[in-house]
């Protein structure tokens, strides 16, 4: 994939620069509990500002849906972002209109600016032509630093990418580049961990992941699903029991494509979540009505452990259990440390994304010795699975700009 980079700008000193980031990051009570989103957009940015332009950020958080949320403003990432950057940044109400255009307006050369949730405005989801209008018009230039949205095809990450000229950000650029290097033709056999909660979006995915992989391991709250459609009883755990059908699917088109698809054969169980609630291994008939299944067994870890030692070529994205609640962090970290040994003996590449296999591996503290960690979940996946990002393609060198 091809893609226009920001050292073809040209001059940028005074330009007013709109810059998309993804800032969706984790926050609990206002607070900001992992900020790799935010110290990512920091080389794009400290380059920009460098360089003289009028930098204006774009992001969106949460999933407002078109309305005023106010526990989903991005007012809360101004301080720790001007804490990371070392200079003020100045804050917008509103990422479009007069609020917008007069904090863009009051900028200095290479100063920053945030601009409000995009996603206060239905025209952002939608990608309405107008609303990527009114965007466009507090920038003379566009760059998309936003690879984990890049996905999406929305007016701040795709609509704006065809007003303005259009660059890859510094991260955007990484991102492409070190997963084309380890994964555009990857050293076989290659191997998908795929867990987490986000089911219905993942599954979809797996069809066409399975063509691609040798093998397949599933977990977290993914494999609940597959185990139901293999006539496991899975008590009270979380499941989608409509996409039992999509799983099966899956398993046959896995099958028909040689990928061997590597389901939990034991579970770690408990009613629930508090510190020092029971826990107990189940297999296939043994999960009882009011337990959920919370991590992988031991055997299956042990099977995950096995199976990497013969594989070349890992990616992963989503956590095997709830890995933010201890002991529910064994699948998870156990995985991911033997992953990460393997890493620093040469015998493996990994590669990890999403943020909470991130914040998993961070955890486990591990991330450093992966081959390369993307910052994006869905948005490695698509690309893993051969789908065009709307984001990315938007930033081709042949795209014909509208100015004006
Ligand atoms: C993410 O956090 O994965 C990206 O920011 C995309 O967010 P979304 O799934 O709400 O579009």
């Amino acid at each position: 994939m091809t893609f226009r980079t920001l050292d073809q700008a040209g001059a940028l000193s005074a330009k007013r620069v709109l810059v998309r980031v993804d800032f969706n990051v984790p926050m609990q009570d206002g607070r900001i509990t992992d900020d790799t989103r935010l110290r990512a957009a920091l080389p794009t940015i400290r380059l920009l500002a460098e360089r003289g332009a009028k930098v204006a950020l774009l992001a969106h958080f949460d999933r407002p849906k078109g309305k005023r949320v106010p526990t989903m403003s991005l007012r809360p990432i101004v301080d720790p972002l001007s804490g990371l950057l070392g200079q003020t940044v100045a804050f917008a109400d509103d990422c479009v209109g007069a609020e917008a255009k007069s904090a863009v307006d009051r900028l200095k050369p290479g100063g920053v600016a945030l601009l409000e949730n995009v996603r206060f405005h239905a025209g952002e989801e939608a990608n309405e032509p107008a609303f990527a209008r009114e965007l466009a018009a507090n920038g003379d230039l566009y760059v998309n630093d936003a690879f984990s949205a890049a996905h999406r095809a929305h007016a701040s990450t795709e609509g704006v990418a065809h007003l303005l000229p259009a660059y890859a950000g510094l991260a955007m650029q990484r991102e492409l580049e070190q997963l084309e290097r380890v994964l555009g033709k990857p050293r076989r056999p290659l191997m998908g961990i795929v867990g987490g909660a986000k089911i219905s979006t993942k599954l979809d995915l797996l069809k066409t992941l399975v063509t691609r992989l040798d093998r397949l391991a599933i977990g977290g709250g993914l494999a609940n699903t597959f185990l139901l459609a293999q006539g496991w009883a899975i008590g009270a755990s979380h499941a989608e029991k409509a996409m039992a059908q999509t799983a099966r699917e899956i398993e046959h088109i896995a099958k028909r494509n040689h990928c061997e698809l590597l389901l939990p054969t034991d579970v770690l169980v408990a009613t629930s979540l508090e510190p020092g609630a029971p826990t107990f291994v189940r297999r296939h008939g043994e999960v009882r009505d009011d337990e959920r299944i919370l991590d992988a067994g031991p055997e299956t870890l042990a099977t995950l452990i096995r199976t990497l030692n013969n594989t070349e070529t890992l990616i992963w994205n989503g956590p095997l259990g709830v890995f933010e609640t201890p002991p529910f962090d064994r699948g998870t970290v156990g995985t991911a440390k033997a992953a990460a040994a393997l890493t620093r003996e040469a015998k493996l590449l990994s590669v990890a994304g999403g943020g909470d296999t991130v914040a998993a591996l961070n955890a486990a503290g591990v991330a450093g010795d992966f081959t390369f960690v993307s910052a994006a979940g869905g948005a490695f996946l698509e690309w893993m699975a051969g789908k065009i990002l709307p984001g990315v393609a938007a930033l081709e060198p042949t795209e014909v700009k509208v100015t004006g």
